[in-house]
């Protein structure tokens, strides 16, 4: 049903499990498409009583957003990716009436860690790893990062996580508040459904006032998202967003000049 996602629906849990794993499960366009319409399943069926979003293989979760596609594009094409993502996927995650966890089995790096963050929480494996690199590429987080990252683990670390792009691993994002869990990567699934299971005897419209509210509780007077969408589309028009893209692609070290 999907070119790039598995998907099954067992006992109300409906796993979603992003399926590129020789790219790192890396987010491109037909990604974004498919967990688009795949959250709108979640939304539309009634068998979908809360989902889970993985990643296929041993190694990563979601790598980011497929570098590949940054290249060549416009500062108004930036702008546009950045804003149609948030809008079809991360966002529509974020207020779905049902729960929407992440299970974490790998590398959550950029995108990967706002598709992460954008859920209503998440465990990971003991191998997980999250970060926000973009800066290594000339970039910003352009799917939610400044605000999901900074409200989870507060001002200092976040900024410290996005400027240095350094990674933390499962047991640190644990300390933080990032994840909830961690548990040995051949249980994460069978515990993630389990404490799906719990909250699918709770009383449903009672659990979707609480991600109404709790969303709530994250909202400022300033729109932050939308001053991310516009600001990741200026860094397409810089020379250093396009050496940060065509060094990675090139696996080469990048050389910033500030332009
Ligand atoms: N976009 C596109 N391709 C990606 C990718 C991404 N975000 N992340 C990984 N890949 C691809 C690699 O290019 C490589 O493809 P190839 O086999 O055709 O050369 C493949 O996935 C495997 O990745 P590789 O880098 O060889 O694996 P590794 O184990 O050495 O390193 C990572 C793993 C995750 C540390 C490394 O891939 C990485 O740093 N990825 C980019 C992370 C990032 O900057 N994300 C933010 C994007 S905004």
């Amino acid at each position: 049903m999907y070119q790039t996602l598995l998907t099954d629906l067992q006992n109300g849990i409906y796993t979603i499990t992003i399926n590129r794993p020789d790219k790192m499960n890396a987010l491109n366009k037909d990604v974004i498409e498919d967990l688009s319409n795949a959250i709108d399943e979640v939304y539309k069926n009634p068998e979908i009583k809360t989902a889970i979003i993985t990643g296929a293989g041993e190694k990563a979760f979601v790598a980011g957003a497929d570098i590949s596609e940054f290249t060549g594009l416009s500062k108004d094409a930036g702008t546009e990716l950045a804003y149609m993502g948030q809008k079809n996927v991360f966002d529509k995650i974020q207020n779905a009436p049902k729960p929407i966890i992440a299970a974490v089995n790998g590398f959550a790096l950029g995108g990967g860690c706002e598709l992460a963050m954008s859920c209503h929480f998440r465990v990971a494996s003991e191998n997980a790893k999250f970060g926000q690199p973009e800066v290594n590429l000339g970039l910003i987080p352009g799917y939610g990062g400044t605000q999901r990252l900074t409200q989870l683990v507060g001002k200092g670390k976040g900024m410290e996580l996005m400027m240095t792009a350094d990674m933390v691993g499962a047991d640190e994002a644990k300390a933080l508040g990032l994840v909830n869990h961690v548990f040995v990567q051949a249980e994460l699934l069978q515990k993630a459904k389990e404490i799906l299971q719990k909250i699918q005897n709770k009383a449903p419209l009672a659990i979707a006032k609480i991600i109404s509210c709790v969303n709530d509780a994250a909202i400022s007077d300033k729109d932050g998202f939308a001053n991310e969408i516009k600001r990741f589309g200026d860094c397409f028009a810089t020379e250093d967003m396009s050496e940060g893209t065509n060094a990675f692609l090139e696996k080469r070290k990048a050389i910033f000049k500030g332009k």
